[in-house]
């Protein structure tokens, strides 16, 4: 992943490169980096680790200039040092990348012939010495430039300077996101909207290929061959988003206190009572559109993979039309079965995943209609979709996702009810008791979020714990899988989701007196068999942690300690009890210290392969 933010103006760069980079920092926080450009010398400043080292670092060695370009890492080649932290520079090259150069091995060799001397394990470093190298030999960065980017293979979003030619700033992307603002004559270059939206709302949005070069107040676009593109700008309407706090410790108790919110946001506008429906028109398919496809295919990563198996419980359930789940990135290179009577729903908080959109762009390629269900506004994923739900969760900050995933789950609840509709396989009646006990659900989550102080109480008692095992049957398997997902992201507990039938088949071997079992077990159709499961663990020793349905004295009797959660029915329950496991997760990694908003190794927006 990584961020990069690229300035050329007439204020001083630092300020804006540095707010910009604050709001990508979701993208990566292994390290940072900034180049200004003042009086024709270019001046670089690298820090390790998040961006308020960087922020220290230029108090003690601040920076001047009106030019300047910016990044913040999430090291993919080479360990998050200050010598791997970009930007890096070679010879009188200077850039700031995210992406991913696969054949720079091989480039790396052949520049290291030719004299160029390498300080970094990465691979973006060989793309200024190429640049270098190839100034030697043309007349100016712009073409160097172009000529240097049709060696590389892989993906990049770029932004160059070079102290040569001290009036110019070059952008250029293929494979990474790359907008461009523009206020008057001053230039804005960032991976993504809200890095530059408080500076200005005329927006440009790259494609591949295309490179962006700012000089003299003016910019121009072109091909790597040096063709001029006429690109027309749009103005962004929507608002800035501030990340606050709001009293909060972190971004991610705010955020999972939000939900309740979130859900009537995602709703709000949708429900037709009278008959029992919902209003999706940004589908762009009407009954008879919907009803032409013989199959859907769901396809995401991470959590949103997890909200993509509910998602199949729920349409194969009330919809009978068959579902498929994929991860994005073994969907798009196995050449998978898709036609024009699939519909194809890419499923993503940010809409900037690199493997969904690669997925949803090998689906595109078979002719399949794709529908979206996002959070982030104009992001790529719904931009390459024919319709698109969003889910309107707001920002979210804290890298795992919380908020984002309940509102998918909702989402899906509302595309089961009109695909149901559509296809008659939803009656009024049915349609109208799914919409009913979806208004219940803030409420509910309201009262999930009471359940803390206990949360707290277990995650005392395992805290020691290394292991985790989550169980589930039906759709709560799907979330089975999200709750050890979010305990391992912030905890760092190894943690594992099964379906609870499966457990007997291998997993039961790992049952000892140390590791918690937590087993989901809603008042649905599975109970009487997640019973018997929770005691096959107990008669191991095993400790249970019971989720139950609110009212179910039964389920927890023998489990060492019971969580009693709101009973919204098979199919909306799922969002409660992900609420319940979000904060066992939340209350382990608090109770160890570890920072939850931004854990090790992740980020929050996976723009790379
Ligand atoms: C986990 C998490 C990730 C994301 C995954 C996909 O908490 O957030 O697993 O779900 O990287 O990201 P999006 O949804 O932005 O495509």
């Amino acid at each position: 992943m990584c961020g990069i933010v690229g300035y050329m103006g007439n204020q001083d760069a630092t300020p804006v490169i540095m707010n910009g980079l604050r709001m990508l920092e979701y993208r990566g926080y292994d390290s940072a980096g900034i180049c200004t450009m003042d009086s024709g010398e270019v001046e670089i400043r690298r820090s390790s680790g998040k961006l308020v080292n960087l922020e220290r670092l230029l108090k003690e060695q601040p920076l001047y200039g009106n030019i300047g370009i910016g990044h913040t890492r999430w090291a993919t080649h080479g360990k998050p040092t200050v010598a791997n932290a970009h930007p890096h520079k070679g010879g009188s090259v200077v850039v700031v990348h995210n992406g991913i150069i696969e054949n720079y091995l091989l480039l790396k060799d052949e520049l290291s012939n030719k004299g160029h001397k390498f300080l970094s394990e990465t691979d973006s470093e060989i793309i200024s010495h190429l640049i270098d190298e190839k100034l030697k030999s043309t007349t100016s960065l712009e073409e160097a430039v172009q000529q240097a980017l049709k060696e590389l293979q892989g993906a990049y979003a770029l932004c160059i300077l070079c102290h040569k030619d001290n009036k110019t700033m070059i952008a250029a992307k293929s494979g990474s996101p790359m907008v461009v603002g523009i206020k008057g004559n001053e230039f804005f270059v960032a991976s993504d909207m809200p890095a530059i939206i408080s500076n200005t709302r005329e927006m440009v949005i790259m494609e591949d290929g295309e490179m962006a070069v700012f000089r003299n107040g003016e910019v121009k676009f072109c091909t790597l061959d040096g063709e001029d593109i006429n690109k027309t700008s749009r103005i962004v309407d929507w608002s800035p988003l501030k990340a606050e706090k709001n009293g909060y410790p972190n971004f991610m108790l705010k955020e999972i206190n939000e939900q309740p919110q979130a859900i009537r946001n995602v709703v709000a506008g949708r429900l037709r009572e009278d008959k029992g429906d919902v209003f999706l028109e940004e589908l762009g398919l009407n009954n008879s559109g919907l009803n032409a496809f013989e199959r859907l295919c769901l396809v995401a990563c991470g959590t949103s993979w997890h909200a993509a198996m509910a998602g199949k419980y729920l349409i194969e359930e009330h919809c009978r039309i068959p579902v498929d789940v994929e991860i994005a990135s073994e969907f798009r290179y196995r050449n998978p079965l898709i036609s024009e009577k699939t519909l194809l729903i890419a499923i993503s908080q940010s809409g900037e995943t690199a493997d969904t959109l690669a997925a949803l762009r090998e689906a595109r390629s078979k002719n399949a209609h794709i529908v979206s269900i996002c959070n982030v506004v104009d992001s790529s994923i719904p931009r390459e979709s024919d319709g698109v739900i969003y889910t309107r969760a707001g920002l979210e900050i804290g890298v795992a996702s919380t908020k984002a995933f309940t509102t998918q789950l909702v989402a899906l609840y509302l595309l089961t009810i009109r695909l149901g509709r559509a296809n008659g396989a939803i009656d009024l009646k049915k349609g109208q008791e799914m919409l009913a006990a979806l208004n219940k659900l803030p409420a509910q989550v309201e009262k999930t979020l009471e359940l803390d102080s206990q949360i707290e109480e277990i995650a005392c008692e395992y805290l020691t714990s290394w292991d985790a095992i989550y169980l589930g049957r039906g759709i709560s398997y799907a979330i089975a899988l999200e709750g050890a997902l979010k305990l391992k992201e912030i905890s760092y507990i190894h943690a594992d989701g099964y379906p609870a039938g499966e457990m007997k088949h291998g997993p039961i071997a790992l049952i000892d007196r140390e590791m918690p079992v937590f087993i989901l077990a809603p008042n649905d159709r599975h109970i009487v068999k997640v019973r018997s499961n929770m005691e096959e663990v107990i008669t191991r020793g095993g400790k249970v942690v019971a989720l139950c349905s609110e009212g179910d004295n039964e389920t927890g009797k023998r489990a060492e300690f019971t969580l009693q959660i709101p009973w919204a029915g098979e199919a909306l329950s799922p969002v409660l009890f992900t609420v319940a496991l979000q904060l066992i997760a939340y209350n382990f990694a608090i109770l160890k210290g570890k920072d939850v908003d931004q854990p090790r190794n992740l980020a929050k927006s996976v723009t790379v392969e």
